[in-house]
């Protein structure tokens, strides 16, 4: 989840993987996942990885009418204790939030909700966090009635929003990057610039990346100051080495069959 800073990041909430996981919807990264088994292995170790590293994770139950619903980062964005429930920008994945909201309800006592209507649609899995300030990818799946909403709740608490266009081959935001740490961007090169972003915060900095590896941009920046990161990205890696950053991999093939990424698979709360 790209919404919380790090010292937020001590409980996630993970979805199972139904056994119709190989009707997920796939476009960018991959043809479609074909080995449903392989894919729970993988979000096992994702799991573990997180475990291991500081995080609590509470797991639902799948929903097999739902072949997306493991990609729970898109169904809810929490800011500081409180939650925007986005009306999903694909319209397969919309019933996927109800049970997504009512845990999150549960786990945050006193929570305070918004939700979005008439024509307003965003998936969570458009916003990345840098500290205090926030980038919205205007997608095909969020639109700008669903930037309004959220720069409604970011307005509650002051901070700025900024809106990147997402290209055409990509899905979100965070299908292109992440902040492994509150000072830090990665980015892949032929798929967003410098202007994208803007001037950014004194000792913040972007670390570009070859468009080749644009699925290794999405990393998970843990609480005890590791990066969890997909398997297979050497540029990467290397930056992040490069930058005193310890590295927690996970091979993500099958996941990433379904245009699915580190953080498509968790939401921090
Ligand atoms: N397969 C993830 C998505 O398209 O939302």
């Amino acid at each position: 989840m790209a919404t919380v800073r790090l010292d937020q990041k001590r409980r996630a909430l993970v979805r199972d993987v139904p056994a119709s996981f190989t009707n997920a919807l796939a476009r960018y990264f991959g043809t479609g996942p074909t080995d449903v088994e392989l894919a729970r292995q993988q979000q096992r170790a994702y799991i573990k990885a997180l475990e291991d590293n500081g995080v609590s994770v509470h797991r639902l139950p799948a929903d097999e009418n739902h072949p997306d619903c493991m990609f729970v980062e898109d169904q809810a964005v929490v800011v500081d204790g409180h939650m925007l429930l986005p009306t999903p920008g694909h319209p397969s994945r919309v019933a996927e939030q109800p049970p997504i909201a009512e845990f999150l309800m549960a786990a945050l006592e006193g929570v305070q909700t918004c939700t979005m209507g008439g024509e307003a649609r965003m998936d969570g899995g458009d916003i990345i966090r840098l500290g205090d300030l926030f980038f919205v990818g205007r997608s095909s799946r969020t639109n700008d009635l669903g930037i309004t909403s959220l720069r409604s709740l970011l307005d509650f608490f002051g901070y700025e929003l900024r809106v990147i266009d997402i290209p055409e081959h990509a899905l979100h935001l965070t299908s292109i990057s992440s902040t492994p740490t509150d000072e830090l961007i990665l980015a892949p090169e032929g798929y967003l610039t410098p202007d994208d972003f803007g001037d950014l915060p004194e000792g913040c900095e972007i670390l570009w990346m070859p468009g080749e590896e644009v699925y290794g941009c999405n990393t998970i920046g843990l609480p005890n100051g590791k990066v969890l990161m997909a398997e297979g990205y050497p540029a990467v890696k290397a930056a992040l080495q490069a930058r005193g950053l310890d590295l927690v991999e996970v091979d993500m093939s099958e996941i990433r069959a379904a245009d699915g990424s580190l953080t498509c698979c968790s939401i921090f709360y």
